[in-house]
Formats: structure tokens, C-alpha cells, sequence
């Protein structure tokens, strides 16, 4: 008798997942469902791996269905096909990320939000990212690269994946919250690591609070990541107040499209200045609560990513000593054209180091995808997807099966000089459309910085440079990339 019913309900099981995928298709051709009982996040969590895009997509297309902690998720990785969905952003499709990420970021996280708000936010904040906020924003990266570089060398053996998040959230910190504000002196960056890391767990997981679950332990998190941003938010009101008139000033550099280079980066306004500064055009600001959401998701997008990166890249160089070569003198000639002082000008010349980054992006992209949801039925690849479809605009099936990269040598091995001189590659790392990555301008900028930093003068070892990588919820290296950084005549 249990037999039957456990028979019976499999096959209903399979009658509606036969009747699911028939949803969502055109002219009668049924969306392929090659994995209609797995769900990406637990297979890759089961696996360690991340499935071959390229095989699924040679055996299905580039559309299929999956899940995605349980949601059911149609997987696109056409390039023509991911800028459709992401420039039909508001209009076909809207952003639509997992109930953990919404409740982790908050109401007014950057990523949650839609429409006026959402626009309002985003134009005020990119106050803070224009080329010539970046260009102010140097000589501080430098400088806080070249005391990592000095500390990772005196000290040995390091792990390189929590350093780069070290460099990262520093530089993240002091340019968005200014220094002094508690959160990167020796005792408070420990705890705020590791408080970062049970909220990181919470981000993607299942959103159900009962005390225990990885959910749970991140909203505590968030609460407690909320108490430092009030409190450095307190701080900066404070500040302005007794500055008296800078909101005035502040507000001319926002509306002239950042904040003015400073010689030595002391003075250097930072971001959250400008936004507590910044008036919509009827003259209203930023509440506190969408201040402090909006400093979470910068502080979240703007140091995870650009430092999982970063160990990516040096696992590249590691097996391509012929880069590194080609790095070091590529810095060479930058130093003797420019001098020390890494400007803009020394940054355009650094053409090698651009192409190494974006090509370890392409090769190894840290972030799965976009999700998203269709605001109204349209046609992708050929298939009527349905309003109310979601989709997830799968990074790495778009990167690595694009036929323009497919039509050169060895499409998937790291080669920097592909980027070399002009070229047309299917290339979207940091999305694009209005949802563009706010940060990418300054995430090159501080990668590129860094290399610079390493590459002029020293030598970079990894340990264990096949180590394997964890890629939920975020990608990173299981043992944390054991590394060594020496000077270059001690390692000669
Ligand atoms: C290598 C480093 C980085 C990568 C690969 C990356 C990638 C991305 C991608 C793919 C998106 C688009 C998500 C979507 O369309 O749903 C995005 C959005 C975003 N990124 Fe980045 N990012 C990086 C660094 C940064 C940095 C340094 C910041 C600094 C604050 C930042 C801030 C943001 C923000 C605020 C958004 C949301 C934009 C919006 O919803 O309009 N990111 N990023």
C-alpha cells in the first residue's frame, strides 16, 4: 500500500514538472528541462563544482530550466539574450533577487528597490563613483595597497582570500565612511569580518528564522552591522554639524559630478558626506533608514567582490609566469613615464594589467548571475516567456559559450593579451543597462592598484595554488589561497 502511494506520487510529481516546462514556450516548442529534479545551489553545494555550461548548453540551447534554492529559475546564457534582459530592465524584466538577499540588504538595499526610489538613490550615490570621485580617491587606495603590500612581505605566509578582503573593505570603508569611524583598527577588523561572514551566510540561504538556521544567525548579524553603520552615520552627522557650512560645498561637488581630487586623499569628501548632503529636486535628502541600507549593500558589493577576484587573478598569474613577466614590465615603463604616484594617466597606460583582470573575469566570474523576474510576456531565443517568469541571466554559460570567444584558440584559457587593442567580446562581469555595477570604475581602479602595488617590486607565491574553491553563496578558496609575498631582489 505505502508503495503505491509513494508510486503515485512520483508520477503526479513528474506529471507537473511535465506540465510546468510547457509553460513558457513558442510556436509549441517546450523550454528544455534537463534537470527537472535538482536545484543548482544544492547541486553545486553536493558537487563543489559548478556544472558545465558549456556541455549543457552544446545538449540544450541557451535557455533551460532550473532552480535556484528552490525557486523555479529559467537559465539564459545567450549574450545576444543577457543584454535583452538587461537593458529591458523596468521595462521586461525588474531585478529580482532571493527573500534572504532582500531581508540581509534591507528595504532600501539598492538591489530591492524599484522604480523612482530605486532611480533617486542610485543617481545620488553614483555621485560618489564618477571618474573624477575615482581620480580623488587614488593616492588613498595607493596608498592603503602599498601598507598592505609592506605588512603581507614583513609578515610571510599570509592568506592571501582574507587579506584582499582586508584591502578591500579598508578601502571600501575610508571612502565611504572615512577613517576613524571603527570599523578597520586592529580589534574592530577581526569582528567585523566575522560578522560580515555569518551575514554572507545568511544572504542566500533558506529564509526561515528559527534560532539556529544559517537565516537566523545572519539577520543577528544584520542588526548588529546595523549598530556600527547608525553609529558611524551618527558620527559623520556630528562632523557636518560642526563643520557648519559643508553641506553647501558638498553638494557643488555632487552636482558637478563628484567630489574634488585631493593632493594627498586627507581631505578627500567622502561618499556618505555626499549623499547625507544630497537634495532630490524637491530638495528632499536621504532618511537615515535608506542611508544606512544603502551603506550596507556598498559595503557588501564593494569588497566581496573585487576581493574574490583579486585571488582569482593571482591564481591565474600563478601558472602563467609569462603574465607576470609581461606585468612587471608593463610596470616598468608606467613608472618610468610617470613616476610612483599611481594618476589616471599611469592607470590608461596600464593596458596589460586591465586585460589580465578582465580576462580572469571572464574565465572565472565570481558571480553566478542576474536574477530576474518578466514584468510582462515577450520573446527570448524564440521562446514567449511568460509574465511572472523568473530568470537568472547566468554569467558563466554567457561568458564562456559566446561564439566570439568559441571562435578563438583555446576559448577558455587565460590569455590578458585577448584584450589587448581593440575588441568586441561577449563581456559582462558587472551587468549592465541601468543596473550596471555602480562599483566597476572603482573595482578596476583598486585591482589594478594592487597589482601595481605587488608587481613593482615583489614576488607572489601560492602555496597551494590548485586549492579547491566553495562556491556558495559566494565563490572563494576552501583553505584561503595559503600565499607568500617577498621582495624581488630577496627572491631572486
Ligand atoms: C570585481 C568586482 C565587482 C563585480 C564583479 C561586480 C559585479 C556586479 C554585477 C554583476 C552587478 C549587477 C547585478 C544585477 O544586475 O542584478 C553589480 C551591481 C552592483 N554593484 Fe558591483 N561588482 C563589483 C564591485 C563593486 C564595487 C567595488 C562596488 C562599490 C560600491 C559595487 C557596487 C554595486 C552596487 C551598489 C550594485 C547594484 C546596482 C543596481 O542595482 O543598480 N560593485 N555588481
Amino acid at each position: 500500500m505505502v508503495a503505491l502511494v509513494v508510486v503515485v506520487l512520483l508520477l503526479a510529481m513528474a506529471a507537473a514538472v511535465f506540465v510546468a516546462t510547457q509553460r513558457g514556450t513558442g510556436s509549441g516548442a517546450a523550454i528544455p528541462n534537463p534537470k527537472p529534479f535538482s536545484d543548482l545551489v544544492f547541486e553545486v553545494t553536493l558537487t563543489g563544482g559548478f556544472p558545465n555550461m558549456v556541455k549543457l548548453h552544446a545538449a540544450h540551447g541557451p535557455v533551460f530550466w532550473w532552480r535556484l534554492l528552490g525557486r523555479r529559475m529559467l537559465m539564459v546564457g545567450s549574450y545576444e539574450a543577457a543584454k535583452q534582459l538587461l537593458m529591458g530592465e523596468g521595462t521586461l524584466v525588474r531585478a529580482d533577487y532571493p527573500p534572504s538577499v532582500k531581508q540581509m540588504l534591507g528595504p532600501w538595499g539598492m538591489v530591492n528597490i524599484h522604480g523612482k526610489s530605486y532611480t533617486r538613490i542610485k543617481r545620488l550615490a553614483q555621485a560618489g563613483f564618477t571618474p573624477k570621485a575615482i581620480r580623488g580617491y587614488l593616492p588613498r587606495i595607493q596608498a592603503i595597497a602599498e601598507e598592505g603590500v609592506q605588512r603581507w612581505a614583513a609578515e610571510g605566509d599570509i592568506l592571501a582570500y582574507p587579506e584582499m578582503k582586508w584591502y578591500t573593505f579598508r578601502v571600501a570603508v575610508e571612502l565611504f565612511l572615512g577613517v576613524g569611524t571603527g570599523w578597520t583598527g586592529p580589534q574592530d577588523f577581526p569582528a567585523v569580518s566575522a560578522t560580515f561572514a555569518t551575514w554572507l551566510e545568511g544572504l542566500f540561504s533558506f529564509p526561515v528564522a528559527i534560532p539556529g538556521t544559517a537565516f537566523a544567525r545572519g539577520l543577528k548579524a544584520r542588526d548588529e552591522l546595523m549598530r556600527r553603520i547608525h553609529a558611524s552615520l551618527e558620527l559623520l552627522e556630528q562632523r557636518r554639524a560642526a563643520k557648519g557650512s559643508s553641506d553647501d560645498a558638498a553638494r557643488g561637488d555632487a552636482a558637478a559630478g563628484g567630489p574634488a581630487p585631493a593632493s594627498n586623499g586627507a581631505e578627500q569628501p567622502i561618499l556618505m558626506e555626499l549623499l547625507m548632503a544630497s537634495r532630490d529636486e524637491r530638495g528632499e535628502g536621504l532618511t537615515r533608514d535608506q542611508l544606512a541600507d544603502t551603506v550596507l549593500t556598498l559595503l557588501f558589493a564593494g569588497h566581496d567582490t573585487s576581493s574574490t577576484t583579486l585571488v582569482r587573478i593571482f591564481q591565474h598569474l600563478h601558472a602563467h609566469p609569462e603574465a607576470v613577466t609581461r606585468l612587471r614590465q608593463e610596470q616598468a615603463e608606467v613608472v618610468v613615464k610617470h613616476g610612483t604616484a599611481i594618476t589616471e594617466a599611469a592607470l590608461a597606460d596600464m593596458q596589460y594589467a586591465d586585460g589580465a583582470l578582465r580576462e580572469a573575469m571572464r574565465v572565472t566570474p565570481i558571480i553566478a548571475g542576474f536574477p530576474r523576474i518578466a514584468l510582462k510576456d515577450f520573446e527570448l531565443c524564440g521562446y514567449t516567456i511568460p509574465a511572472g517568469t523568473r530568470l537568472q541571466c547566468s554569467l558563466q554559460h554567457t561568458l564562456h559559450t559566446d561564439s566570439r570567444w568559441q571562435a578563438e584558440d583555446d576559448p577558455l584559457a587565460f590569455k590578458p593579451e585577448r584584450w589587448l587593442g581593440q575588441r568586441d567580446g561577449a563581456w559582462i562581469p558587472f551587468g549592465g543597462g541601468p543596473r550596471l555595477c555602480l562599483g566597476w570604475l572603482m573595482a578596476m581602479v583598486e585591482m589594478k592598484v594592487l597589482l601595481a602595488a605587488i608587481f613593482r617590486g615583489h614576488v607572489l607565491t601560492l602555496q597551494e595554488p590548485n586549492e579547491p574553491w566553495m562556491l556558495f553563496p559566494l565563490a572563494r578558496p576552501k583553505h584561503g589561497m595559503p600565499a607568500r609575498i617577498t621582495e624581488a631582489e630577496a627572491a631572486a
